[in-house]
C-alpha cells in the first residue's frame, strides 16, 4: 500500500507560528508533526509516500529530506494552491498508479496507531474505507452517517445539522475506484474539491463504503490549543534519560528527558519534561508537561504546560503556563516595575494577568 500525505494547508488558525514555519513542522514532544506522520506510515508498513506540498515545500523537504531517515522513500508533489483534499489526490495520480493507498493529512496525530484500521482495510477491501471519531462539535468537520455493519450511508462536509456525531478524521484508505469519483466532482461552496464529495459519490453509485471508529486519542493539530494538549499526550509516554548535565543543586522529578548538552542548574523540574540539546535552564522550575527546544534558555523562571521552541529565551518571568514560545523568541523581565513592555508580531497573541 502507497500512503500520500497532505502538507500543503496554510495554517491561518496557528499564527502566528505559521508565518514563519508551515503549520505542519510545528514540534510536538519536540519532533514535528509531519515526521510523527511519516513515522506512523511506516508502521502502518506503507514505505512509498507521495508528500503533497504547497508554497513552503522548501521547508517542508529541509526537515524531511528524502526519507531515508525514516526508512521510507518521499516523493513531493506540488499543488499551486490549496484546491482541497480531493484535487490533492487528482495532482497525485501518476504517483498513486491504481495502487491502493492511505492518505493522512500532515497536521493529524492519531497517537494510538490505526493498526487494526490498515488491517481490516487490507483484508476486506472496500472501494473506500474512512476513520471516524465522535466528537463534541460535528459541524466542524465532515461528517458520516454509518450503519450497524460500518457501512457509510451518507457524508456531509461541516453540515449545518449534523446527522450525528461522527467526524471525519485525517485518515482514509482509498482503491483506485476514488480516482473517477475526484474526476467527478465539482467545487464545494469554499471553492475546494472536498474529498468528502468524492466519497459520498462513491456511496451514492453503491460502492462498498466503510468507517472505522478510531477510539484513541485523536487532534487536528490546527489550533495552539491543539497544540498544547497534543504535547501533553505524547508526552505521558515519555521514557527519562539524561544525557546532558545536571548539578548536584537540582531535582528531577518523575519523567525527564535531558538531551546531551543541555545544562540544569539549580533547577526543579517536574515530568513529563524534555529539555532539548544545549538549553540551559538555571534557578527555575520547569514542567509538568513541557517541552524545551533546543538552544534554549529558561533562568530565574516558572515554566509549565508550555512549548519552548528552538532558540526562545524565557528570563525572569514567574509563572508561564498553557504557553508556546516561539522560536528565538524572548520573554523578560524588567523595564518599569507594574508596566509590561510588548513587541507582539502579527496575529500573536499575550494574556497578561489583571
Ligand atoms: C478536512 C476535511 C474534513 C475532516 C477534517 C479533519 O477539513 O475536509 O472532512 O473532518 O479535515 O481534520 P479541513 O481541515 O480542510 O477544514
Amino acid at each position: 500500500m502507497k500512503a500520500l500525505i497532505l502538507a500543503g494547508g496554510l495554517g491561518s488558525r496557528l499564527r502566528p507560528f505559521s508565518h514563519s514555519m508551515p503549520k505542519q513542522l510545528i514540534p510536538i514532544a519536540n519532533k514535528p508533526v509531519l515526521v510523527h506522520v511519516v513515522e506512523a506510515l511506516r508502521d502502518l508498513g506503507a514505505t512509498e509516500i507521495g508528500v503533497v506540498v504547497g508554497d513552503r515545500s522548501g521547508k517542508i523537504e529541509g526537515a524531511l529530506g528524502s526519507g531515508a531517515r525514516f526508512g521510507v522513500r518521499l516523493t513531493y508533489i506540488p499543488q499551486e494552491a490549496p484546491r482541497g483534499l480531493a484535487h490533492a489526490v487528482a495532482i497525485a495520480r501518476p504517483f498513486l498508479g491504481d495502487d491502493d493507498f492511505v492518505m493522512y493529512l500532515g497536521d493529524n496525530m492519531l497517537t494510538d496507531g490505526v493498526q487494526d484500521i490498515a488491517r481490516d482495510f487490507v483484508i476486506r477491501r472496500p472501494a473506500a474505507q474512512i476513520v471516524v471519531h465522535k466528537v463534541a462539535h460535528p459541524s466542524e468537520f465532515g461528517v458520516a452517517e454509518v450503519d450497524a455493519e460500518g457501512r457509510v450511508l451518507r457524508l456531509v462536509e461541516k453540515p449545518r445539522e449534523p446527522c450525528g456525531d461522527l467526524a471525519v478524521i485525517g485518515v482514509y484508505f482509498f482503491t483506485a475506484a476514488i480516482h473517477a469519483a475526484v474526476d467527478a466532482i465539482r467545487p464545494s461552496a469554499r471553492g475546494e474539491l472536498e474529498i468528502t464529495d468524492a466519497i459520498q459519490w462513491l456511496v451514492e453509485r453503491g460502492e462498498d463504503v466503510r468507517a472505522r471508529v478510531y477510539e484513541g486519542f485523536w487532534r487536528d493539530t490546527g489550533r495552539v490549543e491543539d497544540v498544547l494538549e497534543c504535547n501533553s499526550e505524547l508526552l505521558k509516554d515519555l521514557v527519562p534519560s539524561v544525557r546532558g548535565e545536571v548539578d548536584a543543586d537540582s531535582e528531577l522529578i518523575g519523567a525527564v528527558v535531558v538531551e546531551p548538552g543541555a545544562r540544569i542548574v539549580r533547577s526543579r523540574l517536574v515530568g513529563p519534561v524534555i529539555v532539548g540539546a544545549g538549553s540551559v535552564i538555571e534557578d527555575s522550575g520547569v514542567g509538568p508537561c513541557t517541552t524545551i527546544g533546543q538552544d534554549c534558555e529558561v533562568r530565574s523562571s516558572v515554566i509549565e504546560h508550555s512549548l519552548v521552541l528552538d532558540g526562545a529565551q524565557v528570563v525572569g518571568v514567574g509563572s508561564v503556563r498553557g504557553s508556546v514560545i516561539g522560536r528565538q523568541a524572548t520573554v523578560t523581565a524588567g523595564g518599569v516595575p507594574g508596566w509590561h513592555r510588548l513587541l507582539v508580531g502579527d496575529h500573536a497573541s499575550v494574556e497578561v494577568a489583571a
